[in-house]
């Protein structure tokens, strides 16, 4: 048996190209394992944007960086073969964080594992009830706090994250415009989804679409991309507003940090709160989150959608969909099957 690595071979300098990966064969490893420890096999990895970050050169200590040489870190589905630890059993499913490649030891007292139910696919595991979709619920309902009758607005809003963020708004009784890129976006988002409108920031000027569709200012502004998008809420909120800082990918390619947003006296004169989250505050809460949108789906509230495709040699190319908005809902890409 072999295993098969992407490794990171050089840190990206703007995009990612083909260069800053490299592929390698190995051995499976084939030692004892220590208390704790399990052998897995990949099954799935899921593509979030973050990934990228963790590209980039060690030095915010708030961020892992994953070492050059080493295979890329992503959040994983994968099948425990061989266990040390009493809580997983061999065949048991888990959802952790791996690298690209198909086999490795983890140890579960150093990197998140939680099993995964019988009754739920892989695809579902890391797609629909999955980290993004644990994301828009916890940055919308504990951060945002939506309000029935709140003006809610949303970017990357056809995305894995947004789209389950702004329908949850929409649930709650809130007005919610979507920003996405692209006619056909922003169409599923409101024909589909049923949002109130959704704005195609590619060639609408954000700005002033927000000032139409939201004349008394918005309430909560969800923020997946940052940059420009995010300066145009700024000028659009209302008295008491909340922003969600909840990614910021439209700088994840840059070299430099992204400029600030300006205008701050806004926020001070409107009593404005601006506030970051990671998901994994949340974990302890996944189990009723999990049932919440399971019980949504169930009754057709909420939609989903999963861009499930195929293939460890493709990992690099299809990762980069995220750049340029090509992926179709979450992006999983299926390694071994189950
Ligand atoms: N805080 C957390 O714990 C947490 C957890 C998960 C994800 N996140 C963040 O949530 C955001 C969405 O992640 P996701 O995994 O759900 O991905 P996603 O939204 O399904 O896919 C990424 C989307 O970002 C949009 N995009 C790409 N480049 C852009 C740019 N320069 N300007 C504006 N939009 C751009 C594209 O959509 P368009 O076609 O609409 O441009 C693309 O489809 C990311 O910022 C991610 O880092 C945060």
């Amino acid at each position: 048996m072999i295993n098969r690595q992407w490794l990171l071979a050089s840190r990206p300098k703007g995009s990612i190209e083909d260069t800053n990966f490299s592929y390698k064969e190995c051995e499976v490893p084939n030692r004892e394992l220590k208390p704790n420890e399990i052998l897995v096999k990949n099954l799935l990895f899921l593509c979030a944007p973050t990934m990228r970050n963790w590209m980039s050169p060690p030095g915010n200590s708030l961020y892992p960086s994953i070492p050059l040489g080493s295979p890329i870190m992503a959040p994983a589905i994968a099948v425990v073969i061989e266990s040390g630890s009493a809580e997983y059993a061999p065949g048991d499913r888990v959802s952790t964080r791996a690298g690209w490649q198909d086999y490795e030891i983890l140890s579960t007292d150093l990197v998140p594992v939680g099993k995964i139910p019988d009754e739920m696919t892989s695809v579902d595991a890391m797609g629909k009830f999955g980290l993004n979709s644990l994301t828009g619920y916890f940055g919308m309902l504990e951060v945002g706090q939506p309000k029935e009758n709140d003006v809610v607005v949303v970017s990357g809003a056809a995305g894995a994250t947004g789209s389950v963020a702004a329908q949850i708004a929409r649930i709650k009784g809130c007005r919610v415009i979507g920003i996405a890129g692209g006619e056909q976006k922003c169409q599923w988002l409101t024909e589909d989804c049923q949002l109130d409108g959704a704005i195609n920031y590619k060639n609408r000027n954000v700005e002033k679409e927000l000032r139409d569709l939201c004349p008394d200012g918005i309430n909560i502004y969800y923020d997946n991309v940052g940059g420009d998008i995010l300066q145009a809420a700024i000028e659009n909120m209302a008295v008491k507003g909340r922003i969600v800082l909840c990614g910021q990918i439209s700088s994840y390619n840059d070299e430099k940090p992204a400029e600030g947003p300006r205008n701050m006296m806004r926020l001070i004169y409107g009593s404005i709160t601006m506030q970051g989250f990671l998901t994994r505050n949340y974990t302890d809460n996944f189990p009723s989150a999990i049932g919440n949108l399971k019980t949504w789906y169930e009754q057709g509230k909420v939609l989903f959608k999963q861009d499930v495709r195929e293939g460890f040699e493709n990992l690099p190319l299809i990762y980069r969909a995220l750049f340029d908005g090509s992926n179709d809902g979450v992006l999983l890409v299926q390694i071994n099957s189950d």
